[in-house]
């Protein structure tokens, strides 16, 4: 049972291009993202929460280093933009962080004032578990695709050609046996 599951899922890495391959995550899609945000529609938050961060997954914050810093706190002191005590500090200028459990990451910055006016970021880290959600999101597109008629076949190639190779293959060498009877 497991082994016939993970086989399928592997078959799934290779159609879907791995989606579950460890992505690295820039920050805002750009390089100076980790700053006071110009607005609230231009927030962090709103950002992250447009994408999917799995397990083993890399956020890459870049910013002028010595000029800003990346704490990741609790959830109590993001709340309350406390820079006291961080569970991580990070002043390189390149962060890369490793997502390397599930669950929400707080982080904010470490410069005075700077979380209270809005640089701050949540991410929700999806389990690897989770991270299986895009196939069942997937699969919903063929369907449709089936009522259609045909464009199922080029929704699905693979098992249909497949089979007819193996037929096509079956006719082939039957008729090369019948004919080499025929012949000797
Ligand atoms: C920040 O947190 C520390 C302990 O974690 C606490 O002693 C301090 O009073 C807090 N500061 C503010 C401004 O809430």
């Amino acid at each position: 049972m497991a082994g016939s599951s993970s086989c399928s899922l592997l078959v799934l890495f290779v159609l879907f291009g791995c989606a579950f391959a460890a992505k690295d995550i820039l920050l805002g899609g750009k390089t100076d993202a980790w700053k006071v945000p110009s607005s609230e529609s231009d927030s962090l938050n709103k950002w992250a929460s447009s994408v999917r961060f799995q397990v083993g997954d890399h956020l890459i914050l870049k910013y002028e280093a010595g000029k800003d810093s990346v704490l990741q706190v609790s959830k109590e002191d993001y709340d309350s933009c406390n820079i006291s005590k961080p569970i991580k500090h990070y002043n390189d200028g390149n962060t890369k962080v490793r997502f390397d459990h599930s669950g929400p990451y707080y982080y904010i910055s470490g410069e005075k004032g700077h979380c209270e006016k809005g640089q701050k970021l949540t991410v929700v880290v999806m389990s690897l578990k989770g991270g299986s959600r895009p196939i069942v999101a997937f699969s919903p597109s063929p369907s449709p695709a089936e009522v259609e008629g045909p464009a199922a076949s080029a929704v699905a190639p693979a098992p249909t050609s497949g089979a007819a190779v193996l037929q096509g293959g079956g006719v082939f060498v039957a008729v090369g046996v019948f004919v080499a009877m025929w012949l000797f």
